[in-house]
């Protein structure tokens, strides 16, 4: 992955996105969004951040004692996730904000869980929203991606690669490593789970405790849960 994306380049994908994204997106990464959230769906009360929220489509998983705030750069996406929480009532919705991942208003501290679904890729600078993520979230909080990660199969990694130059104009960087995700993360791993069609997504679990970033193939459990991972997906 070389080149970032613009801020510009992002809001104009998702600004065209906005109305079909729904169709496109909504049931092919929606195991990913349930798996994600039923990972961190297991305490009460939490104070809970979504950045890249999107349309809201994971909105109405979280469990209706959580306080959840979405966080996203396009106005477009904003308003479809909007709808979504008057036309459910989610009542544990209590904010969705136009705010860039990479610089969030939040205090330090701000919340128990961050989490991230299909951003990491989408995101113009993936290091600095990691930073801010590790930022608001407690110290010993959940932080949970959801992404797509360049291929181990030499023909998928061909295509991805082939296709990244035109990461603006389809919005995401499609070759984009998880060795990458977790060198810049540097935190302690819980788990590498795949999720979506053929396990060609990644659900990665972190806990926000940084553990030597220089090396982070020390990370706990990070090359047994990564081979386990790798291994129980049929596609790679
Ligand atoms: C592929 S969509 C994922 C939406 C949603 N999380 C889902 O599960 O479908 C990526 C989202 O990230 C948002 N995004 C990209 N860069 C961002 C940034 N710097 N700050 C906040 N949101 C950003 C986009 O506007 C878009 O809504």
């Amino acid at each position: 992955m070389k080149n970032l994306l613009g801020t510009e380049e992002v809001k104009t994908a998702y600004r065209r996105y906005a109305a079909v994204y729904d169709r496109l997106f909504g049931a092919v990464f929606e195991p990913g969004r349930r798996a994600t959230v039923a990972a961190i769906n297991t305490k009460a009360d939490q104070r809970i951040l979504e950045v890249g929220v999107g349309t809201g489509l994971s909105l109405q998983h979280y469990r209706a004692d959580a306080s959840v705030h979405g966080v996203d750069i396009s106005a477009e996406m904003l308003e479809k996730a909007r709808e979504k929480v008057a036309m459910h009532g989610l009542a544990q919705v209590k904010g969705l904000l136009e705010m860039d991942a990479e610089a969030m208003s939040f205090a330090d501290d701000s919340f128990d869980v961050v989490v991230g679904m299909y951003v990491a890729s989408v995101v113009g600078d993936p290091a600095r929203m990691l930073a801010e993520m590790r930022r608001v979230c407690v110290e010993g909080g959940d932080i949970v991606l959801v992404n797509h990660f360049a291929s181990e199969n030499r023909l998928l990694r061909g295509f991805e690669k082939a296709i990244s130059p035109i990461a603006g104009q389809i919005g995401f960087h499609p070759d984009f490593e998880m060795q990458t995700l977790m060198d810049m993360a540097g935190l302690e791993l819980v788990k590498v789970q795949p999720v979506n069609m053929f396990g060609y997504w990644r659900l990665v679990h972190f806990r926000n405790h940084l553990v030597d970033a220089a090396h982070p193939q020390r990370q706990i459990g990070y090359s047994e849960n990564y081979k386990l991972a790798s291994s129980s997906s049929p596609a790679e």
